[in-house]
């Protein structure tokens, strides 16, 4: 029987990367049935719900969520919708891989870092309130069971990946308790990982040595505020957001996504680069056991960007996002 997955289409350039995406999967054979469900600002505005219940209810029953990005309205009281899914159906590890790809030139080689994110607690959780209306509390929660789950899969990862080395990310230096739990509780953990070398960084050393020798890292696993900067970083390391997937995963539930976000300022103009979408929908396939096709396309993107003929702008190319998508079927066919 074929699998069905959700898919939101987003804002911004969420549906122009989606159809591009969907039009891929298919030529790659994926084998998936789509319900497919327009949700974020625009929805908001024709239908009055940011995420329609129909959307909701689909994805409780395929459990497999493609996600485009959702623009967060601003300033109209709302919560951010990605904030709220990760919670919602505790998506707890946020796992983002940034690795060169050797026709993208940047100043930096041979990056090959995967980022466990905590995707639930730490200040998203969403605890803010008025003190007076000159001072604002933000409550920043850390909480074992929470830094545990995300810790033991970075290690499990490690492991079955063959990586080497786990680093925890912190500032457990002035957060002496909070992230001093989420440290401690990292090197308890580390020890059932012999095999696997456990080291720790503060986040501000962090930021200077993935600019200065970012092959120095292999997985870090780190709170949800850190691993949001260190992952767009980590983008930056190996040509730009364009570049960086993701999947949001939990016990029950999975969510697959790129970084980046709506990019409203090249929306509409058919450029947007459609690859960190496309490698998310690999990460998902990669999860629905679907391993052959994942890496067919995965080599059918490594051969157009190598060809380098039709990189979209951000790339340094002149191409459009359905030129960038042709070529990709073209090597698929
Ligand atoms: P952004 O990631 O949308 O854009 C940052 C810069 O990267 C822009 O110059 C944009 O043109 C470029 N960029 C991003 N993705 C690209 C792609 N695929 N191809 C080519 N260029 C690309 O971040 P920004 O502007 O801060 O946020 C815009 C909106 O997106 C906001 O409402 C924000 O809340 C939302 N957002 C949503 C996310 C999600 O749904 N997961 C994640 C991050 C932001």
């Amino acid at each position: 029987m074929k699998q069905t997955i959700t898919v939101f289409k987003g804002d911004g350039i969420g549906p122009e990367i989606t159809d591009a995406v969907l039009e891929i999967l298919d030529a790659a054979k994926a084998d998936l049935d789509y319900e497919i469900f327009n949700v974020g600002e625009a929805e908001y505005e024709a239908h009055g719900a940011l995420i329609p219940d129909d959307a909701f209810t689909s994805f409780e029953k395929t459990r497999v969520l493609l996600k485009s990005p959702i623009t967060t309205p601003v300033g109209k009281g709302f919560r951010s919708l990605n904030v709220m899914m990760r919670k919602k159906y505790d998506l707890y590890a946020n796992i983002r891989p940034a690795r060169s790809n050797a026709a993208i030139k940047t100043p930096f080689e041979n990056v090959d870092i995967v980022i466990f994110r905590e995707n639930t607690e730490d200040l998203y959780a969403g605890v803010e309130e008025m003190i007076d209306k000159d001072t604002a509390h933000s409550i920043k929660i850390i909480t074992r069971a929470c830094s545990e789950r995300i810790i033991r899969d970075a290690f499990e990862y490690a492991v079955k990946q063959g990586r080497k080395t786990v680093t925890c990310v912190h500032k457990a230096n002035i957060m002496k308790l909070s992230d001093g739990l989420f440290r401690d509780i990292f090197y308890e953990i580390s020890k059932e990982y012999p095999q696997i070398e456990a080291n720790d960084k503060i986040v501000d050393n962090t930021a200077m040595q993935m600019v200065m020798n970012p092959q120095q890292f292999d997985v870090i696993v780190t709170e949800n505020l850190y691993g949001d900067i260190i992952s767009d970083l980590s983008s930056g390391l190996i040509g730009g957001l364009g570049l960086l997937p993701s999947s949001n995963l939990g016990k029950d539930f999975a969510m697959f996504e790129a970084v980046h976000g709506s990019a409203p300022d090249i929306a509409g103009k058919g450029i947007a680069n459609p690859t960190a979408f496309l490698w998310s929908a690999c990460m998902m396939l990669d999860h629905l056991g679907k391993q052959e096709v994942a890496a067919r396309i995965r080599r059918a993107v490594d051969a157009v960007l190598a060809d380098g003929n039709c990189l979209t702008p951000d790339l340094g190319g002149h191409g459009t996002t359905a030129a960038y998508k042709d070529a990709i079927i073209a090597k698929l066919a």
